[in-house]
């Protein structure tokens, strides 16, 4: 059930970060206007990441454990990491000089450790065992 969870809610990660991307890549490259709805896609996202990797942490108690899963640990805790990181660096900045270039490399950056992580158990990002 735990397994399930956390295999399922790989795909939200995954739409939401992809969604953070696009939209930041749309900003960023036609110079648009901060805008709060960045902010909120980008909170999204956190949160899941957050979600998954607390539903990691309880899957560990209920499959078997095995060094692989060690570095998959590792590069996860590094997304969370980066993605928290570039959504307080901006959330700090006063209103006027937020932007969206550190969501954009924040976001392929956290994309990038997330399906490195998938693969560093031996699976597609895309694929289950379910
Ligand atoms: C963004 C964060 C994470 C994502 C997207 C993610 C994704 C995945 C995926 C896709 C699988 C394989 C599911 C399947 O085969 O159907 C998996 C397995 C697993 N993950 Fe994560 N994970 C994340 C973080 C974590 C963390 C932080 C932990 C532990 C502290 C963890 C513990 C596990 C465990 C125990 C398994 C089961 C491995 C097995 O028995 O085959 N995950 N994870």
């Amino acid at each position: 059930m735990l397994f399930a969870a956390h295999s399922g809610l790989r795909f939200l990660v995954l739409v939401g970060g992809l969604f953070v991307i696009l939209y930041a890549a749309v900003g960023f490259f036609g110079k648009r206007e901060y805008s709060s709805a960045m902010a909120r896609l980008v909170s999204v996202f956190t949160g899941l990441i957050h979600l998954q990797v607390l539903v990691g942490f309880a899957a560990l108690f209920v499959r078997p454990f095995s060094t692989i899963l060690i570095g998959h640990i590792f590069l996860m805790i590094a997304a969370a990491v980066v993605a928290q990181f570039t959504a307080s660096v901006v959330k700090r900045r006063p209103p006027e000089e937020r932007s969206y270039g550190p969501h954009l490399v924040g976001a392929i950056l956290a994309m990038v450790f997330i399906a490195l992580g998938i693969m560093a158990i031996g699976r597609g990002v895309l694929q289950s065992t379910l």
